[in-house]
């Protein structure tokens, strides 16, 4: 596999914008379904700006956020300041995560699943640094189920999308990629988003719970 960067400038000044467009579309509920249930410390990777940090539930004891990208990683730090349970930013990497075995008691991905170079390598990190029994709380744009658009998605990651989506690719079977990982998917949703208009590579979206097995 060709070595990617986690940091992308460009894409990141992008993202800080239409990730708030996205949250007031729909994407706010949808955090807040991701996060709900979790309790104790919790690792989010790949926290970007920090949408995440305003929902999580009052039964999170701390929260500490991982993000490689400089730009995103300031707002983020400006939005922990205001978050409901205490949150830590610091820089970091999926595949090689700044914390000790079984510390935390869940752990959170949004939208990076996606954009890892090496999911096996990200979801055995975080496979490590959740103790047993604890919960992988994630929503990731996927793999479609149907075969045109799954075409489409393989096509689009191999010409343009990754340049234009901070190494983003669409066709990823993560839910897949989480159970190969060490996991049991206990609840998993599937839907648009968004949901009505026209069908794009990211459409196609999932959210869920898997318990890391012991
Ligand atoms: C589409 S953004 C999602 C940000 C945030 N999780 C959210 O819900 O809005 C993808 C995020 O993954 C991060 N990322 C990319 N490669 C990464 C890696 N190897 N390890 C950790 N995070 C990574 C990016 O910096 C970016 O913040």
């Amino acid at each position: 596999m060709p070595a990617q960067r986690a940091s992308h400038p460009v894409f990141a000044r992008y993202y800080a914008r239409v990730s708030l467009a996205m949250d007031k579309g729909g994407m706010a509920a949808h955090r807040r379904q991701l996060l709900a249930g979790l309790a104790g410390p919790v690792i989010e990777v790949g926290a970007g700006n920090g949408l995440n940090f305003a929902h999580y539930p009052a039964d999170v004891t701390r929260v500490l956020a991982i993000e490689p990208d400089p730009h995103l990683r300031e707002i983020a730090s400006r939005n922990a300041a205001q978050a409901p349970v205490p949150v830590g930013v610091c820089g970091g990497v999926a595949a090689g995560l700044p914390a000790d075995d079984g510390t935390f008691d869940g752990a959170v991905t949004a939208f990076v699943l996606c954009s890892v170079p090496d999911q096996h390598a990200a979801l055995r990190e975080i496979h490590r640094v959740l103790r047993p029994g604890g919960v992988l709380h994630f929503l990731e744009h996927v793999r479609a189920s149907t075969p045109v658009l799954r075409r489409v998605q393989r096509l689009a990651d191999v010409t343009i999308w990754p340049a234009l989506a901070g190494g983003c690719r669409t066709s990823r079977d993560t839910a897949a990629a989480i159970q190969a990982a060490g996991f049991t998917i206990g609840q998993l949703e599937p839907f648009r988003f968004p949901d009505p208009g026209l069908t794009m590579p990211a459409t196609p979206h999932v959210r869920g719970i898997a318990t890391r097995n012991p």
